[in-house]
């Protein structure tokens, strides 16, 4: 994890070097809260190479004469873990509440290749995995984009994603895809693509829809929020033209499925990421015969859900888990600290061993093996027939 045992906006080692590295080589000021500028000019006085030639001429000497700090080894040695740099950050929607961040790898090589629909872990600094959809130009090799909306009363991630500022070095996973999107005329049989955005779910829909548009493919958008502040991304939306409309709950109401999906036919395939209500509304109103692909960004509600006790082994401790929430809302209300990222059962995050009681597994992630070994995604998984749970807690 970068900078583990720094409370997020310390500087740690790492961190401290790159920034005073790109302080020297002029990339940022002193303050180190500027944006650098030309990261993709094809000149050699841009950012990958003034990095390559300051920030790293700076580490790598004192790694190579085993003076490296603890934390840039661990940091190297980390599998499945690459840690980036910000190297953009700017807020996209009126209301300030989104923030968009460019990740560039330290030595600004290339970095692996993904499609519309993906997304990547972040770590953040005190520990916290989160997951952001994909928002950029997959063609642009050497960088990945995110935006993250500012929650000020969830779990802490998005505040925490806030505090990032350019010159910070940030551990991501590799980009995986849970949205694909198969293309009409190649690996899908339908002829038209819809997409359906709810605020901060336009992050996987906007690759989506640049590379419809690109491909020329028959494809319309609708953009729906609560306010027109509320929505990032405006002007990219914009400039799609009539094929992407925009649609707020403060002029128009809450979207019907027939507002949702206008113009849906049997030959369509419908993209759709938002909140659980507006993925509801979108399931109720949509024929069997439509394609339907969608991203939720919070927990699906809990369905058919009894409630029980969960019982915290190492403390005895007994949590009332209700039927409508997940064991892993239960917990953290005594243990606000343990770890979750997606909440919908599919990232691994969450997961506890389960030292007595039997477990309704409702993930699709766990192996057979994983479950007999007492693993269990508290996020989605519940008690069987109501029955208690005692947690290796
Ligand atoms: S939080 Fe992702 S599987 Fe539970």
């Amino acid at each position: 994890m970068v900078e583990a045992g720094h409370a997020p906006g310390q500087v740690g080692p790492v961190r401290k070097a790159v920034r005073e590295s790109l302080i020297k080589a002029g990339v940022l000021k002193a303050h180190a809260q500027d944006v650098p500028v030309g990261l993709y000019g094809t000149e050699r006085k841009d950012l990958l190479m003034r990095l390559i030639g300051g920030a790293l001429d700076y580490i790598a000497p004192l790694a190579l004469l085993g003076h490296a700090d603890e934390e840039l080894l661990a940091l190297v040695a980390t599998p499945n873990r690459k840690a980036m740099l910000v190297v953009d950050r700017r807020i996209v929607a009126e209301d300030d509440n989104v923030c968009q961040l460019t990740l560039a790898a330290p030595d600004g090589t290339k970095l692996r290749p993904w499609h519309a629909g993906a997304h990547i872990d972040i770590f953040l600094p005190s520990g916290r995995v989160r997951q952001y959809s994909l928002c950029g130009d997959p063609r642009r090799e050497r960088e990945y984009r995110i935006a993250v909306r500012r929650i000020p009363d969830g779990g802490g991630g998005s505040v925490e994603a806030h505090t990032l500022r350019v010159g910070d070095l940030v551990e991501i996973s590799q980009p995986r895809n849970a949205f694909m999107m198969p293309l009409p005329g190649s690996a899908s049989a339908k002829k038209k693509l819809r997409f359906v955005a709810g605020g901060i779910g336009i992050t996987p829909i906007l690759p989506m829809a640049r590379l419809a548009d690109r491909l020329c493919l028959d494809w319309s958008m609708l953009y729906t929020g609560r306010h027109p502040s509320s929505l990032p991304f405006l002007d990219e939306v914009a400039a799609f033209g009539p094929r992407a409309r925009v649609r707020t709950d403060d002029e128009h109401g809450l979207p019907s499925p027939a507002d949702l999906l206008d113009g849906v036919d049997g030959d369509t395939a419908v993209y759709a990421c938002g909140p659980p209500p507006m993925i509801e509304t979108i399931r109720r109103g949509i024929g069997h015969e439509v394609e339907l692909h969608f991203e939720r960004f919070s927990p699906p509600p809990v369905v058919n859900g009894v409630a029980f006790e969960a019982v915290l082994g190492r403390s005895g401790e007994v949590v009332e888990v209700g039927a409508d929430e997940s064991a892993l809302a239960a917990i953290r209300r005594v243990k606000p600290n343990v770890g979750y990222s997606c909440q919908q059962g599919f990232c691994g995050t969450c997961v506890q061993r389960v030292l007595d009681g039997a477990v309704d597994h409702r993930d699709s992630t766990l192996t057979d093996l994983q479950r007999e070994q007492g693993q269990m995604l508290v996020c989605v998984s519940r008690s069987k027939d109501g029955g208690r749970l005692t947690f290796d807690l």
